[in-house]
């Protein structure tokens, strides 16, 4: 009966049931000992083993404390809010509105401000501690009157975390920016059309980019409790950029080709402009349901003249790739090297495995490091070396891959600088990490 469940409660996509502690994992190769800090990754982990969207299972985060040359723990817990508590709360009155508080928290996991944020796009952030326990929500001290996305960009020069909150109900985005110290200071309404899906923004040193795509809000859809969105072919494609201090009248906005964005890989100011790169869907959700084939992204480049008000976009990689990374010292400022993760192909000509890019686009290059059939990587997460050049490429990625041979997830370290070279060290986790969204490096203090 296994082929009747969607792919999402398949294979490695299903739920594990057990929250599992271990001590001292078992590391072949060589653990870098500067590596000294909290790998963590958030996930989707429906609680009664179904949900009706991959988006919509309760939050799992599986972390991996390293130090030393040593992997001291793995646990993975819940992110323990209303909606894991009673999986049946009802998250949307009949009126449009979300309770922000039962929170799914299964998108990715930050850290800002001395706390460890769990987000999804439709609540508010919720605390978790060092071990993954649950301390609760976070409504900045009741300033936060919209969700927050899952998606903040902490700035790496000032330290502000910069955010937006979208809702079905007007208004129906907001830009909120929070101080180094973890003060909300300004929320400012984004006047825009009509209530859409905007998963992902960006940030520049002196702009923030909002994206006003065509995938608008169904509350029939939401009310059954599915993915509340479809494709609209009448909706205009538009990406916004306002000043970081801005308010609604000073966005400029720019129309572009019809496309969905779930990631953008980063954006920075460059003359009059600014450049962002994302990885691009020519359509969502376009004829109904809301499966998504990953074989239709690739990676896309904007180029917006402020100063003549016009904008140019180019494909920059026809390879199906999403989960995009640049390291955090380049969030908003120009990058050379990206990271992402490849999906496998299955098309004549040009199968391929599942796999980790690094992309050059500077030189227009890239790498690829595949794990070996069957062996799944997730979202690549870079750590510069110690006291490296911050846009040099010295420095790891971590990712967690899965064995679909053996059923087995490993950690796995690779050297960033010598990208296709055999793991520097791969760490053996006690039980399968399921597919999951995106995580962090929390690096102890130094
Ligand atoms: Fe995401």
């Amino acid at each position: 009966m296994a082929d009747d469940k969607p792919f999402h409660l398949q294979g490695n996509f299903a739920p594990v049931t057990e929250e599992v502690t271990a001590f001292e994992l078992p590391v072949e190769g060589a653990l870098p000992p500067e590596l000294c800090g909290l790998y963590v990754r958030n996930g989707a982990n429906p609680v009664t083993g179904h949900s009706l969207h991959w988006f919509l299972g309760q939050g799992m985060l599986h972390g991996v404390r390293l130090a030393g040359g040593r992997a001291l723990w793995y646990r993975n817990r819940y992110v323990r809010t209303p909606y894991f508590e009673n999986p049946e709360i009802q998250r949307v009155s009949p009126d449009g509105r979300f309770d922000r508080v039962a929170s799914a928290a299964n998108t990715h996991v930050i850290q800002h401000a001395g706390k460890l944020l769990a987000l999804e796009e439709g609540s508010f952030p919720w605390v978790v501690d060092g071990e993954l326990g649950t301390v609760g929500y976070h409504d900045y001290e009741g300033r936060l009157q919209t969700a927050m996305t899952a998606h903040p960009k902490l700035c790496p020069v000032t330290g502000e975390l910069l955010a937006f909150g979208y809702g079905q109900l007007p208004p129906f985005l907001v830009y909120h920016r929070i101080s180094p110290d973890g003060r909300l200071i300004q929320s400012e309404e984004i006047a825009v059309g009509g209530p859409t899906m905007v998963h992902d923004f960006a940030i520049t040193t002196n702009h923030v980019l909002f994206m006003d795509l065509p995938v608008v809000f169904d509350l029939e859809l939401a009310l059954k409790g599915s993915m509340p969105f479809h494709w609209s072919e009448t909706y205009p494609a538009r990406i916004g950029i306002m000043p970081r201090t801005g308010r609604s009248a000073d966005v400029r906005w720019f129309e572009i080709a019809p496309c969905y964005v779930f990631h953008g890989l980063n954006a920075y100011d460059e003359g009059d402009g600014v450049v962002f790169d994302v990885c691009r869907l020519a359509d969502l959700w376009r004829s109904g349901g809301n499966t998504l084939d990953p074989s239709r992204i690739t990676l896309h480049r904007f180029r917006f003249d402020l100063a003549a008000g016009s904008v140019k976009e180019e494909t920059l990689d026809e390879r199906a790739m999403d989960f995009p990374r640049v390291a955090d010292a380049r969030v908003g400022r120009k990058h050379r090297f990206g990271f992402s993760l490849r999906f496998a192909s299955e098309k004549p000509g040009a199968a391929s495995e599942a796999g980790l890019l690094k992309l050059d686009l500077e030189r227009g290059s890239s790498e690829a490091h595949e794990f070996g059939a069957g062996c799944v990587p997730g979202e690549p997460v870079f750590v510069p070396a110690a006291g490296a050049d911050p846009n040099s490429d010295a420095g790891y990625v971590l990712s967690y891959v899965h064995d679909e041979n053996t059923g087995r997830t490993q950690l796995v370290v690779l050297d960033a600088s010598a990208f296709t070279s055999k793991p520097l060290a791969r760490i053996a986790l006690p039980q399968r990490v399921p597919y999951g969204f995106h995580g962090s490096w929390i690096a102890d203090p130094a």
